[in-house]
């Protein structure tokens, strides 16, 4: 199996931010992946695909998307608005937007972690039961996505606008942990490693600006002149998984050497 997860894309109508234009940084992204990972199964969406939620911000999305060959999966994040994202990619009037897929072996489980109106995130209105009687229905690996951080990441101006009951996630994931291969979030805009409940779960970089910790006080500090992130999540046959974080955005030079 292989996954292209691209997370946190803020496409704004004005296609400007922090001195970057996110759009533009999406799209070479989609690009850099159709040239180098043309075989994979695919592409998740990680959440805060729009800033604002508007029309016109998702009309960009379905723009930048139209010539991607691969198939994908998207999530809502705090930027995000449900109503809006249905009408232009459709899915019907219900919510939450969550969905499973079987892909190459695994299940795949997609939540929907916002609340209209807050930067924090939930599982709250059956959104948990859901996730619980979803894993344990599966007959086989399972990774959950999800775009907060399932777990407090250390980071105050992160931890402040996290999901509102990590306890209740924790106990969900630790009584099938034997199924959960890997739990996927976004929000931070930087890369993360965590374990929940004996899970190991990974944070994904923005394609629109990098994000870097702060642990001592509540203010996010960004580093837009970082390059730009996507990832390839590799599984194999006995629910082995490795992630890569693709800095496609790097302007310097790559230099190749036999080993
Ligand atoms: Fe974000
Ligand atoms: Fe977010």
């Amino acid at each position: 199996m292989k996954l292209l997860l691209f997370s946190d894309l803020h496409l704004p109508a004005d296609r400007r931010m922090k001195g970057r234009d996110p759009v533009e940084s999406f799209q070479e992204a989609l690009a850099h992946a159709h040239a180098h990972h043309g075989d994979a199964d695919l592409a998740v969406l990680l959440g805060d695909l729009v800033d604002s939620g508007s029309a016109e911000e998702y009309r960009l999305l379905a723009e930048s998307l139209r010539g991607f060959a691969l198939p994908w999966q998207a999530l809502i994040g705090n930027h995000d608005d449900r109503a809006a994202f249905r009408a232009a990619f459709g899915g019907g009037a219900s919510d939450p937007v969550q969905a499973v897929r079987d892909v190459e072996g695994y299940r795949l489980v997609f939540l929907d972690s916002h609340v209209p109106g807050q930067s924090g995130g939930s599982l709250s209105d059956g959104r948990l039961d859901w996730l619980a009687a979803t894993l344990a229905a599966a007959d086989r690996p399972c990774l959950v996505f999800l775009h907060h951080p399932p777990v407090p990441v250390g980071l105050p101006a992160f931890d402040a606008i996290g999901l509102d009951d990590p306890a209740a996630f924790a106990t969900v994931l630790g009584a099938h942990r034997d199924k959960v291969r890997q739990i996927v979030f976004g929000h931070c805009h930087m890369p993360i490693s965590a374990v929940v409940a004996g899970v190991p779960a990974v944070g994904i970089g923005s394609t629109a600006y990098r994000a870097l910790p702060n642990f001592s006080e509540p203010r996010f500090t960004d580093a837009p002149d970082l390059p730009p992130v996507y990832a390839v999540v590799l599984g194999d046959a006995g629910g082995g998984l490795v992630t890569h974080t693709i800095e496609y955005g790097s302007l310097g030079a790559v230099i190749s050497t036999a080993p």
